[in-house]
């Protein structure tokens, strides 16, 4: 099969395209074929080595092991099943659950073992790929390209508006609002959970595509006076702030956040260190919130909103799986809308 690897730490030149043996299911895996699989900011770090110090990153402390296939966001048709798996799953669309772990329900993403697709396990930057059954869920909708737009963003912003548990008529700021976990934190915190959202983005030009997804208004990060703007808009201080943004928009947002309030991060796109007044904090009662993807539970009900029609795929472009370079330079570009998705059969 063709799939893409990292071969080390470093630039995109460590992406190379191998032809490399299918993948054998074990006892209670599947052998998926690849359909489609989206691009998180994730597997660039893993290859930069952005995650950790010394040189090493990925989910668990030892670092990730070379060279390692990437990808996490995976749909496909299971092929062949493992001895102890129903063989009535063969033939089915499925979606990855993105990570093992042995943790309790509700806890399993920060269990000490979590082990990531794309990270610990080859991933989807592959024509196949091998999961654990009961870590495969029905696809939400019938193309794989679309199905493949939310696993790891979709379940991160699910998470985090679960966190800062968004009530109906509550204001969230949104940041970072055109991007992946953006882009499904809107459509989440609005349609799902009725609150008011500010889209926070660059460019205006995108406005009426935000307020389709559900931004009631739609602001932008290159304003002069964007705090002004934000409690003007909603007339006054906001509940929470759902952000991906990190150092660039910190400031701000605890600015426009009223006292009582929330702020919930699980992205530095715009910087990873900052500056902290801890006044602002302990005078402002403000609650802070570090989210890093979420539950099983969590991953089944955002399922079941994509499938009702309540959260949409916002897909930007398509890349062919052998131009995974490619399509890693283009993530990195600001002004996207929603995710960029690798599709194998492009090129076999
Ligand atoms: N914790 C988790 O579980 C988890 C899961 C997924 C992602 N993440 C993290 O979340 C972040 C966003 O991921 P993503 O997939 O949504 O990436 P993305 O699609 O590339 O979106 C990044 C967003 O951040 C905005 N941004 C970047 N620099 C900015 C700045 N200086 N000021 C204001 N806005 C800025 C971008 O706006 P422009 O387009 O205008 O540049 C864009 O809207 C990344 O740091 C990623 O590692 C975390």
């Amino acid at each position: 099969m063709k799939a893409v690897q990292v071969t080390g730490y470093g630039d995109v030149d460590k992406l190379e395209v191998r032809d490399l043996p299918i993948p054998e299911p074990k006892a209670n895996e599947v052998l998926i074929q690849v359909k489609a699989c989206g691009i998180n900011n994730t597997e660039i770090w893993m290859r930069e080595g952005a995650y950790g110090t010394g040189g090493k990153s990925g989910w668990r402390p030892e670092g990730v092991q070379f060279p390692r296939t990437p990808g996490s966001d995976i749909t496909g048709t299971v092929i062949e099943t493992g001895g102890e798996v129903d063989e009535a799953m063969k033939g089915k669309d499925v979606v990855l659950f993105p990570f093992t772990s042995s943790g309790e329900e509700g806890h399993e993403h920060i269990s000490e073992d979590m082990s990531f697709i794309g990270s610990e396990y080859d991933g989807g930057y592959a024509e196949y790929v091998v999961w654990p059954a009961d870590l495969c869920f029905d696809m939400p909708l019938n193309d794989y390209t679309e199905s493949a737009a939310f696993s790891v963003s979709g379940m991160t912003a699910w998470h985090m508006v679960e966190q800062i548990q968004a009530k109906p008529g509550e204001t969230i700021v949104v940041t970072g609002a055109n991007g992946g976990v953006g882009s499904l934190n809107i459509q989440i915190a609005a349609n799902v959970f009725g609150a008011e959202v500010i889209a926070i983005v660059g460019d205006l030009s995108i406005e009426e595509k935000m307020k389709e997804l559900g931004a009631t208004h739609v602001l932008s990060y290159r304003s002069e006076n964007l705090a002004e703007q934000i409690l003007e808009a909603n007339g006054g201080p906001v509940d929470s702030v759902l952000d991906v943004v990190g150092d660039a928009l910190f400031s701000t947002s605890l600015q426009v956040l009223k006292k009582g309030g929330k702020f919930c991060t699980s992205g530095s796109a715009g910087g990873q260190k900052t500056e902290l007044d801890f006044r602002t904090l302990y005078l402002k009662h403000i609650t802070m919130y570090g989210s890093v993807l979420g539950t099983r539970e969590e991953f089944g009900n955002m399922m079941k909103a994509i499938s009702q029609g309540k959260i949409k795929p916002v897909i930007d472009r398509t890349f062919p799986l052998v131009e995974a370079k490619e399509a890693q330079q283009y993530f990195k570009q600001a002004g996207k809308l929603g995710k960029i998705v690798l599709v194998p059969g492009h090129d076999s």
